[in-house]
């Protein structure tokens, strides 16, 4: 595999909190490669991360989040939860919430799904995040992009927070993957 991270890991202090922003974008040519990329976050994975996924309509947010549950040897099969909003897995690192705020209309909806109760014990992927990143200030945020013009199976994916949890292991990452991929 030739797929490399994109450039650096750019990390910006962003005012005065004191907090900073990490991103880097890595450009991968297949399915297998995204599944690579999300069994090496997967790793990284604490008890009260939240992910927020987003991206066109088949880009691969639900194809993410299986690779993640399959790299945290979830004994279930994930799959799309659109129909039931948020669905709940046992992993080898806990309860893992995958929710797809695809079909909710509003951020007061979201709330009203009650996760706040299971989040902070549990990792979260939630597909659209955008939808809901005011709730979430704390979340690496994943952006997948189809290429223009490009192969089938080419995605860039973007992973940003701006928050300092990710900020020394977006870095990490970044090198594992430039190393693995
Ligand atoms: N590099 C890639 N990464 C992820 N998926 C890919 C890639 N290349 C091709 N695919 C294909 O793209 C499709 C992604 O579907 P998936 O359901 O994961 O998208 P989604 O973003 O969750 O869609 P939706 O917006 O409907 O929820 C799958 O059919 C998958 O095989
Ligand atoms: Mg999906």
């Amino acid at each position: 595999m030739d797929a490399k991270p994109v450039g650096d890991v750019l990390r910006t202090p962003t005012s005065a909190t004191g907090t900073f922003m990490a991103c880097f974008r890595i450009h991968v040519r297949s399915e297998t490669e995204t599944a690579r990329v999300a069994s090496v976050l997967a790793a990284y994975l604490r008890e009260g991360d939240v992910v927020l996924l987003d991206g066109a309509l088949g880009s691969g947010k639900t194809s993410f989040v299986k690779s993640v549950g399959q790299a945290l040897n979830s004994s279930d099969v994930i799959t799309s939860p659109t129909f039931g909003i948020a669905h709940f897995y046992d992993t080898a690192r806990g309860r893992l919430i995958h929710v797809d705020t695809y079909r909710l209309s509003s951020l007061a909806e979201f709330r009203d799904l009650g996760l706040e109760e299971y989040l902070p014990t549990s990792i979260g992927l939630i597909e659209w995040g955008s939808a809901v990143r005011n709730d979430f200030r704390h979340a690496l945020n994943i952006q997948i992009d189809a290429i223009p013009g490009g192969d089938d199976g080419e995605r860039e994916l973007t992973l940003q927070s701006d928050d300092i949890r990710w900020s020394d292991d977006l870095e990490s990452i970044a090198l594992e993957l430039g190393r693995k991929l």
